[in-house]
Protein backbone atom coordinates (compact mmCIF):
# COMPACT_ATOMS: atom_id res chain seq x y z
CA UNK A 1 0.00 0.00 0.00
CA UNK A 2 0.93 3.50 -0.79
CA UNK A 3 -0.21 6.32 1.68
CA UNK A 4 -0.07 10.15 1.45
CA UNK A 5 0.14 11.24 5.17
CA UNK A 6 -0.50 15.45 5.79
CA UNK A 7 2.51 15.62 9.09
CA UNK A 8 1.30 18.44 11.35
CA UNK A 9 3.79 20.80 10.65
CA UNK A 10 2.08 20.88 6.92
CA UNK A 11 4.78 18.64 4.70
CA UNK A 12 3.56 16.03 3.14
CA UNK A 13 4.82 12.28 3.67
CA UNK A 14 4.52 9.17 1.51
CA UNK A 15 4.30 5.83 3.14
CA UNK A 16 5.56 3.52 0.87
CA UNK A 17 5.83 -0.24 0.90
CA UNK A 18 8.10 -2.34 -0.37
CA UNK A 19 8.52 -0.93 -4.40
CA UNK A 20 8.17 2.33 -6.25
CA UNK A 21 6.39 4.97 -5.65
CA UNK A 22 3.73 5.23 -8.76
CA UNK A 23 1.93 8.52 -9.94
CA UNK A 24 1.60 9.97 -6.39
CA UNK A 25 0.36 13.62 -5.87
CA UNK A 26 1.44 15.64 -3.47
CA UNK A 27 -1.85 16.77 -0.98
CA UNK A 28 -3.48 13.07 -1.96
CA UNK A 29 -4.57 11.78 1.46
CA UNK A 30 -6.06 8.34 -0.17
CA UNK A 31 -3.82 5.03 0.20
CA UNK A 32 -2.88 4.44 -2.68
CA UNK A 33 -2.41 0.21 -3.26
CA UNK A 34 0.42 -0.47 -5.10
CA UNK A 35 1.66 -3.87 -3.26
CA UNK A 36 -0.17 -6.02 -0.59
CA UNK A 37 2.31 -8.24 0.44
CA UNK A 38 4.59 -6.01 3.04
CA UNK A 39 4.24 -6.50 6.19
CA UNK A 40 6.67 -2.71 7.78
CA UNK A 41 5.74 0.46 6.46
CA UNK A 42 8.09 2.99 5.17
CA UNK A 43 7.94 6.52 5.00
CA UNK A 44 10.41 8.79 3.05
CA UNK A 45 9.64 12.60 2.62
CA UNK A 46 8.05 13.82 -0.58
CA UNK A 47 10.47 16.81 -0.77
CA UNK A 48 13.51 14.55 -0.83
CA UNK A 49 11.66 12.07 -3.05
CA UNK A 50 11.38 14.27 -5.53
CA UNK A 51 14.99 15.13 -6.36
CA UNK A 52 16.20 13.25 -9.05
CA UNK A 53 18.90 10.62 -8.29
CA UNK A 54 22.85 11.59 -9.40
CA UNK A 55 24.15 9.05 -12.66
CA UNK A 56 27.49 9.98 -13.33
CA UNK A 57 26.27 9.64 -16.95
CA UNK A 58 22.98 9.90 -18.60
CA UNK A 59 21.20 7.02 -18.60
CA UNK A 60 20.34 7.70 -22.33
CA UNK A 61 24.51 7.62 -23.36
CA UNK A 62 25.37 4.72 -20.65
CA UNK A 63 22.69 1.95 -22.15
CA UNK A 64 24.70 1.13 -25.60
CA UNK A 65 21.34 0.57 -27.29
CA UNK A 66 21.09 4.04 -27.39
CA UNK A 67 19.71 5.82 -30.27
CA UNK A 68 22.40 8.97 -29.45
CA UNK A 69 25.39 7.13 -29.76
CA UNK A 70 26.26 4.29 -31.74
CA UNK A 71 27.46 0.83 -29.92
CA UNK A 72 30.52 1.07 -30.90
CA UNK A 73 32.08 3.92 -29.68
CA UNK A 74 30.66 3.51 -26.17
CA UNK A 75 34.04 1.96 -24.94
CA UNK A 76 35.98 5.10 -26.90
CA UNK A 77 34.14 7.66 -25.21
CA UNK A 78 35.77 10.76 -24.93
CA UNK A 79 34.58 12.15 -21.78
CA UNK A 80 34.95 16.25 -21.38
CA UNK A 81 32.00 16.15 -18.81
CA UNK A 82 33.25 16.35 -15.52
CA UNK A 83 36.45 17.95 -15.08
CA UNK A 84 38.08 15.00 -13.95
CA UNK A 85 41.92 15.02 -14.87
CA UNK A 86 42.65 13.40 -18.21
CA UNK A 87 46.45 12.61 -17.30
CA UNK A 88 45.23 10.47 -14.18
CA UNK A 89 47.10 10.34 -10.75
CA UNK A 90 50.77 9.96 -10.17
CA UNK A 91 52.36 6.22 -11.38
CA UNK A 92 53.48 6.36 -7.66
CA UNK A 93 49.67 5.91 -6.68
CA UNK A 94 49.04 2.47 -8.88
CA UNK A 95 52.04 0.96 -7.25
CA UNK A 96 51.43 2.01 -2.86
CA UNK A 97 48.17 0.79 -3.65
CA UNK A 98 49.77 -3.16 -4.56
CA UNK A 99 51.68 -2.91 -2.35
CA UNK A 100 49.57 -1.35 0.67
CA UNK A 101 48.83 -4.24 3.42
CA UNK A 102 46.49 -2.77 5.49
CA UNK A 103 43.50 -3.15 3.89
CA UNK A 104 41.45 -5.38 6.71
CA UNK A 105 41.94 -2.80 9.05
CA UNK A 106 40.42 0.49 9.33
CA UNK A 107 42.24 3.58 8.35
CA UNK A 108 43.93 5.66 11.01
CA UNK A 109 44.05 9.51 9.45
CA UNK A 110 46.82 10.92 11.17
CA UNK A 111 49.54 10.47 8.65
CA UNK A 112 47.41 11.83 6.06
CA UNK A 113 46.41 15.04 7.80
CA UNK A 114 50.00 16.10 8.69
CA UNK A 115 50.54 15.41 4.95
CA UNK A 116 47.85 17.46 3.81
CA UNK A 117 48.68 20.12 6.30
CA UNK A 118 52.23 20.26 5.57
CA UNK A 119 50.95 20.51 1.42
CA UNK A 120 48.77 23.37 2.33
CA UNK A 121 50.90 25.03 4.88
CA UNK A 122 48.60 25.10 7.90
CA UNK A 123 48.62 23.06 11.37
CA UNK A 124 47.19 19.38 11.48
CA UNK A 125 44.88 20.71 13.61
CA UNK A 126 43.19 22.73 10.37
CA UNK A 127 42.70 20.34 8.70
CA UNK A 128 39.75 17.96 7.98
CA UNK A 129 39.48 14.79 5.01
CA UNK A 130 36.33 14.37 3.93
CA UNK A 131 35.23 11.24 1.27
CA UNK A 132 35.37 13.75 -1.72
CA UNK A 133 34.77 17.55 -1.25
CA UNK A 134 31.06 16.82 -1.43
CA UNK A 135 30.78 15.00 2.01
CA UNK A 136 32.39 18.41 3.59
CA UNK A 137 30.22 20.69 1.95
CA UNK A 138 27.24 18.53 3.62
CA UNK A 139 29.22 18.35 6.96
CA UNK A 140 29.51 22.27 7.27
CA UNK A 141 25.73 22.40 6.64
CA UNK A 142 25.46 20.43 9.18
CA UNK A 143 28.00 21.46 11.51
CA UNK A 144 27.06 25.25 11.08
CA UNK A 145 23.20 25.80 10.52
CA UNK A 146 20.08 25.28 12.59
CA UNK A 147 17.49 24.09 10.90
CA UNK A 148 15.45 27.47 10.39
CA UNK A 149 19.17 28.58 9.17
CA UNK A 150 20.59 28.73 5.58
CA UNK A 151 23.25 29.34 3.04
CA UNK A 152 23.48 32.17 0.32
CA UNK A 153 24.12 30.93 -3.23
CA UNK A 154 25.37 33.10 -5.93
CA UNK A 155 24.64 31.18 -9.04
CA UNK A 156 24.98 29.47 -11.45
CA UNK A 157 26.78 27.82 -8.73
CA UNK A 158 28.32 24.02 -8.02
CA UNK A 159 25.15 21.57 -7.83
CA UNK A 160 25.84 20.09 -4.75
CA UNK A 161 25.52 23.32 -2.04
CA UNK A 162 21.69 23.42 -3.32
CA UNK A 163 21.75 19.98 -3.23
CA UNK A 164 22.97 19.52 0.47
CA UNK A 165 20.93 22.70 1.57
CA UNK A 166 17.10 21.17 0.63
CA UNK A 167 18.35 17.60 1.37
CA UNK A 168 19.07 19.37 4.83
CA UNK A 169 15.75 21.35 4.64
CA UNK A 170 17.76 24.50 4.65
CA UNK A 171 16.45 27.91 3.22
CA UNK A 172 18.50 29.20 0.60
CA UNK A 173 19.15 32.41 -0.56
CA UNK A 174 19.99 33.01 -4.27
CA UNK A 175 21.98 35.90 -5.18
CA UNK A 176 22.83 35.59 -9.11
CA UNK A 177 25.54 36.43 -10.26
CA UNK A 178 26.14 39.24 -13.34
CA UNK A 179 26.24 38.18 -16.71
CA UNK A 180 30.33 38.12 -16.52
CA UNK A 181 29.59 35.82 -13.51
CA UNK A 182 30.94 38.77 -11.42
CA UNK A 183 29.45 38.74 -7.68
CA UNK A 184 26.92 40.46 -7.00
CA UNK A 185 27.87 42.08 -3.80
CA UNK A 186 24.81 44.71 -2.59
CA UNK A 187 22.61 41.95 -3.41
CA UNK A 188 24.97 39.65 -1.11
CA UNK A 189 24.65 42.27 1.86
CA UNK A 190 21.06 42.73 1.09
CA UNK A 191 20.46 39.12 1.70
CA UNK A 192 22.61 38.81 4.88
CA UNK A 193 20.56 41.73 6.17
CA UNK A 194 17.25 40.68 5.25
CA UNK A 195 17.79 37.30 5.99
CA UNK A 196 17.08 38.10 9.86
CA UNK A 197 20.40 36.53 10.81
CA UNK A 198 19.01 33.33 9.17
CA UNK A 199 21.54 33.29 6.40
CA UNK A 200 24.89 31.51 8.32
CA UNK A 201 26.40 30.27 5.47
CA UNK A 202 27.87 31.63 2.31
CA UNK A 203 29.35 29.66 -0.34
CA UNK A 204 32.04 31.13 -3.39
CA UNK A 205 33.61 29.06 -5.70
CA UNK A 206 37.02 29.95 -6.59
CA UNK A 207 38.34 29.50 -9.45
CA UNK A 208 34.20 29.19 -9.79
CA UNK A 209 32.46 26.44 -11.82
CA UNK A 210 31.03 26.64 -14.30
CA UNK A 211 33.00 30.18 -15.40
CA UNK A 212 36.18 29.55 -14.56
CA UNK A 213 37.29 32.41 -12.65
CA UNK A 214 38.69 33.37 -9.60
CA UNK A 215 37.25 35.64 -7.28
CA UNK A 216 39.54 39.06 -6.65
CA UNK A 217 40.80 38.22 -2.81
CA UNK A 218 39.60 41.74 -1.44
CA UNK A 219 36.24 40.31 -2.78
CA UNK A 220 36.36 37.98 -0.74
CA UNK A 221 37.75 39.63 2.14
CA UNK A 222 34.93 42.02 2.32
CA UNK A 223 32.41 39.29 2.86
CA UNK A 224 34.63 37.61 5.13
CA UNK A 225 33.54 40.77 7.46
CA UNK A 226 29.69 40.40 7.13
CA UNK A 227 28.56 38.16 10.06
CA UNK A 228 28.73 34.82 8.51
CA UNK A 229 31.00 31.78 7.59
CA UNK A 230 32.05 32.17 4.42
CA UNK A 231 33.21 28.27 2.33
CA UNK A 232 35.20 29.06 -0.48
CA UNK A 233 35.45 25.86 -2.78
CA UNK A 234 38.86 25.69 -3.85
CA UNK A 235 38.05 22.41 -6.41
CA UNK A 236 40.77 23.78 -8.88
CA UNK A 237 42.82 25.86 -7.39
CA UNK A 238 46.08 24.00 -8.84
CA UNK A 239 45.03 24.90 -12.33
CA UNK A 240 44.64 29.43 -11.51
CA UNK A 241 44.75 31.18 -8.48
CA UNK A 242 45.71 32.85 -6.22
CA UNK A 243 43.74 31.75 -4.03
CA UNK A 244 42.80 32.95 0.08
CA UNK A 245 45.15 30.54 2.07
CA UNK A 246 46.65 33.82 3.02
CA UNK A 247 43.21 34.87 4.86
CA UNK A 248 42.82 31.96 6.90
CA UNK A 249 44.90 33.28 9.90
CA UNK A 250 43.35 36.36 9.31
CA UNK A 251 39.87 35.42 9.56
CA UNK A 252 38.05 32.86 11.80
CA UNK A 253 34.90 32.66 9.90
CA UNK A 254 36.90 31.66 6.38
CA UNK A 255 36.68 28.10 5.21
CA UNK A 256 38.38 26.61 2.87
CA UNK A 257 37.60 23.56 0.54
CA UNK A 258 39.66 21.30 -1.38
CA UNK A 259 39.78 18.31 -3.22
CA UNK A 260 42.25 15.16 -4.47
CA UNK A 261 39.78 15.00 -7.11
CA UNK A 262 41.33 17.71 -9.97
CA UNK A 263 44.87 18.27 -9.93
CA UNK A 264 45.72 14.72 -8.30
CA UNK A 265 43.50 12.64 -10.85
CA UNK A 266 41.82 10.87 -8.20
CA UNK A 267 38.22 11.72 -8.48
CA UNK A 268 37.06 7.61 -8.42
CA UNK A 269 38.99 7.65 -4.66
CA UNK A 270 37.04 10.24 -3.03
CA UNK A 271 39.10 12.37 -1.07
CA UNK A 272 38.42 15.97 -0.34
CA UNK A 273 39.57 18.06 2.77
CA UNK A 274 38.93 21.21 4.57
CA UNK A 275 41.07 23.56 6.02
CA UNK A 276 39.61 26.08 8.92
CA UNK A 277 40.00 27.23 12.14
CA UNK A 278 40.63 24.76 14.99
CA UNK A 279 37.78 25.30 16.82
CA UNK A 280 35.64 24.93 13.78
CA UNK A 281 37.85 21.89 12.42
CA UNK A 282 37.13 20.04 15.98
CA UNK A 283 33.63 20.82 15.68
CA UNK A 284 33.79 18.75 11.99
CA UNK A 285 35.62 15.99 13.38
CA UNK A 286 33.04 15.51 16.07
CA UNK A 287 30.27 14.82 13.44
CA UNK A 288 31.78 13.11 10.27
CA UNK A 289 31.81 9.60 10.06
CA UNK A 290 34.60 7.46 12.49
CA UNK A 291 35.77 5.89 8.77
CA UNK A 292 34.71 8.37 6.46
CA UNK A 293 37.72 8.30 4.14
CA UNK A 294 38.77 4.87 2.74
CA UNK A 295 42.12 3.26 3.31
CA UNK A 296 43.25 3.36 -0.33
CA UNK A 297 42.33 6.86 -0.41
CA UNK A 298 44.30 7.19 2.17
CA UNK A 299 47.32 5.28 0.57
CA UNK A 300 46.78 7.02 -2.95
CA UNK A 301 46.74 10.45 -1.17
CA UNK A 302 50.13 10.26 0.65
CA UNK A 303 51.60 8.57 -2.40
CA UNK A 304 50.36 11.46 -4.25
CA UNK A 305 52.01 14.06 -1.81
CA UNK A 306 55.27 12.44 -2.00
CA UNK A 307 55.24 12.81 -5.98
CA UNK A 308 54.38 16.50 -5.96
CA UNK A 309 56.70 16.92 -9.13
CA UNK A 310 55.23 14.35 -11.49
CA UNK A 311 51.54 15.30 -10.21
CA UNK A 312 52.87 19.18 -11.31
CA UNK A 313 53.80 18.42 -14.04
CA UNK A 314 50.50 16.99 -15.31
CA UNK A 315 48.92 20.34 -13.79
CA UNK A 316 51.29 22.50 -16.22
CA UNK A 317 50.65 19.86 -19.43
CA UNK A 318 47.01 20.36 -18.37
CA UNK A 319 47.10 24.15 -17.91
CA UNK A 320 49.10 25.03 -20.92
CA UNK A 321 46.69 22.58 -22.86
CA UNK A 322 44.03 24.68 -21.49
CA UNK A 323 45.36 27.75 -23.40
CA UNK A 324 45.94 26.44 -26.78
CA UNK A 325 42.19 24.73 -26.60
CA UNK A 326 41.05 28.11 -25.59
CA UNK A 327 42.81 29.65 -28.73
CA UNK A 328 41.64 27.36 -31.26
CA UNK A 329 38.02 27.60 -29.71
CA UNK A 330 38.19 30.93 -30.33
CA UNK A 331 38.55 30.66 -33.81
CA UNK A 332 35.21 29.02 -34.17
CA UNK A 333 32.86 31.64 -35.27
CA UNK A 334 29.92 30.62 -33.24
CA UNK A 335 31.80 29.73 -29.98
CA UNK A 336 32.90 32.20 -27.50
CA UNK A 337 35.20 30.64 -25.40
CA UNK A 338 35.90 32.57 -21.05
CA UNK A 339 38.88 32.12 -20.17
CA UNK A 340 39.28 29.67 -17.41
CA UNK A 341 41.87 29.28 -14.38
CA UNK A 342 40.48 26.11 -14.09
CA UNK A 343 40.76 22.46 -16.14
CA UNK A 344 37.70 23.17 -18.21
CA UNK A 345 36.36 25.90 -20.58
CA UNK A 346 32.74 27.80 -20.57
CA UNK A 347 31.97 28.36 -24.14
CA UNK A 348 29.37 30.66 -24.90
CA UNK A 349 27.64 29.48 -28.18
CA UNK A 350 25.82 31.99 -31.28
CA UNK A 351 22.77 30.69 -32.56
CA UNK A 352 22.95 27.59 -30.78
CA UNK A 353 21.81 25.55 -27.50
CA UNK A 354 23.91 23.87 -25.75
CA UNK A 355 22.17 20.86 -25.69
CA UNK A 356 21.52 20.87 -29.35
CA UNK A 357 25.54 20.87 -29.59
CA UNK A 358 26.41 18.66 -26.40
CA UNK A 359 24.03 15.56 -28.29
CA UNK A 360 25.43 16.23 -31.54
CA UNK A 361 29.13 15.84 -30.19
CA UNK A 362 27.55 12.53 -28.15
CA UNK A 363 26.94 11.72 -31.26
CA UNK A 364 30.55 11.23 -32.10
CA UNK A 365 31.36 9.95 -28.58
CA UNK A 366 32.40 12.94 -27.51
CA UNK A 367 30.64 14.32 -24.10
CA UNK A 368 30.83 17.65 -22.50
CA UNK A 369 28.59 19.37 -20.45
CA UNK A 370 25.55 21.14 -20.95
CA UNK A 371 22.93 22.92 -18.31
CA UNK A 372 19.11 22.73 -17.88
CA UNK A 373 19.17 25.80 -16.02
CA UNK A 374 17.21 28.65 -18.77
CA UNK A 375 20.61 30.74 -17.60
CA UNK A 376 23.04 28.65 -19.24
CA UNK A 377 20.92 27.26 -22.27
CA UNK A 378 23.12 29.05 -24.89
CA UNK A 379 26.55 27.54 -23.26
CA UNK A 380 28.63 24.46 -23.19
CA UNK A 381 31.37 23.17 -20.66
CA UNK A 382 34.42 21.61 -21.61
CA UNK A 383 36.66 20.12 -19.40
CA UNK A 384 40.38 20.19 -20.84
CA UNK A 385 41.66 16.47 -22.04
CA UNK A 386 44.46 15.15 -23.82
CA UNK A 387 45.78 16.56 -26.97
CA UNK A 388 44.29 14.31 -28.78
CA UNK A 389 41.09 14.47 -27.18
CA UNK A 390 40.98 17.94 -27.79
CA UNK A 391 42.12 17.17 -31.70
CA UNK A 392 39.19 14.94 -31.40
CA UNK A 393 37.02 17.63 -30.37
CA UNK A 394 37.93 20.51 -32.39
CA UNK A 395 37.44 18.32 -35.53
CA UNK A 396 34.07 17.39 -34.81
CA UNK A 397 33.08 21.40 -33.49
CA UNK A 398 34.72 22.17 -36.92
CA UNK A 399 32.00 19.86 -38.93
CA UNK A 400 28.61 21.05 -37.02
C1 LIG B 1 33.37 23.41 -7.41
C2 LIG B 1 33.42 21.98 -7.05
N1 LIG B 1 33.49 21.63 -5.77
C3 LIG B 1 33.53 20.35 -5.38
C4 LIG B 1 33.50 19.33 -6.32
C5 LIG B 1 33.46 17.92 -5.85
O1 LIG B 1 34.70 17.41 -5.66
P1 LIG B 1 34.93 16.00 -4.98
O2 LIG B 1 35.22 15.05 -6.09
O3 LIG B 1 36.09 16.21 -4.07
O4 LIG B 1 33.68 15.64 -4.22
C6 LIG B 1 33.44 19.63 -7.67
C7 LIG B 1 33.40 18.55 -8.67
O5 LIG B 1 33.17 18.70 -9.81
C8 LIG B 1 33.38 21.00 -8.04
O6 LIG B 1 33.29 21.36 -9.33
Amino acid sequence: MLYVVHKPFGAVQVALCDGLIQGFQLGVVTPMPIFHHCTVEITVSVILYSIIPFAAMPDKLYHSSSWLIRPHIVEQLIRLDANENPFGPSPRVAQALAEFAGYHLYPDYRPLREAVARYASVSPQQVVLGNGSDELIDLLMRLCLEPDQGVILCPPAFSMYRFFADVGRHPVWEVPRGDDFSLDMPGIEAAVRESDGRARLLFLTSPGNPDGQVIPQDTVRRLLRLPLMVAVDEAYIEFGGPGVLPLLAEYENLIIIRTFSKWAGLAGLRLGYALLAPELADGLERIRAPYNVNAAALVAALATLEDLETVQANVARLVAERERLQAALAAIPWLEPIPSQANFILCRLRGRSGQEVAEALAGQGILVRSFSEPRLEGYIRISVGRPKQNEALLRVLWEL
